[in-house]
């Protein structure tokens, strides 16, 4: 039975990266609930408005994509959505304890949740939001690597 997944991250922006995960998330999902997670941990570039909006317009074309902002726990908007599923990317072997520790916290707080994990392209496999922002910072060039949207909000966000 196919079911809906959760793409849970804080998506500071949104990559190509995590774009290959959502397209390969609906080839085996029917559907696929972004949840933009506020994060104030993570001191984000963008606020959870703009990170939303940007995801909004990066999936514009897709069908059976929804986005959502949440904050508190993960498995708490799992529930509040009905969902039983989370979505991960695993890029290298440097993720995976990191996790193995999430997806472990989030079966011991909620039995029903279960994670999977899905690799991301090779060719998007060095990708990270971080590395995005210092070289855009730095004045590099991003395109390629995100999504036009996304390279036009970071031109702007580092001229002002
Ligand atoms: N392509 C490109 N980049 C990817 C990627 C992919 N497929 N998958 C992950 N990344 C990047 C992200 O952009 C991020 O880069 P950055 O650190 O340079 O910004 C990094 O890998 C992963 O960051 P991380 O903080 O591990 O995850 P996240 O930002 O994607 O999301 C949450 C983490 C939001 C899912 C997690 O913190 C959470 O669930 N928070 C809610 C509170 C909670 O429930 N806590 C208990 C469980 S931990």
């Amino acid at each position: 039975m196919r079911q809906a997944v959760v793409y849970p991250g804080t998506f500071d922006p949104i990559t190509k990266g995590h774009l290959d995960l959502i397209e390969r998330g609906l080839s085996v999902f029917d559907k696929v609930l972004i949840a933009v997670a506020e994060n104030p941990k993570k001191k984000p570039l963008f606020s959870i408005d703009e990170r939303v909006k940007l995801v909004k317009k990066v999936v514009d074309s897709f069908d059976k994509v929804e986005v959502w902002a949440f904050s508190g726990l993960l498995t708490d908007f799992c529930d509040q959505r009905g969902v039983q599923v989370i979505l991960r990317g695993l890029r290298a072997i440097s993720d995976f304890e990191y996790e193995l520790q999430m997806s472990q916290i989030n079966r011991t707080i909620n039995e029903n949740v279960e994670t999977v994990f899905m690799m991301p392209s090779e060719e998007y496999n060095f990708i990270s939001s971080g590395i995005i922002k210092e070289v855009s910072e730095l004045g590099g060039d991003v395109t390629g690597l995100v999504p036009a949207q996304v390279a036009e909000a970071l031109k702007k966000k580092f001229k002002s």
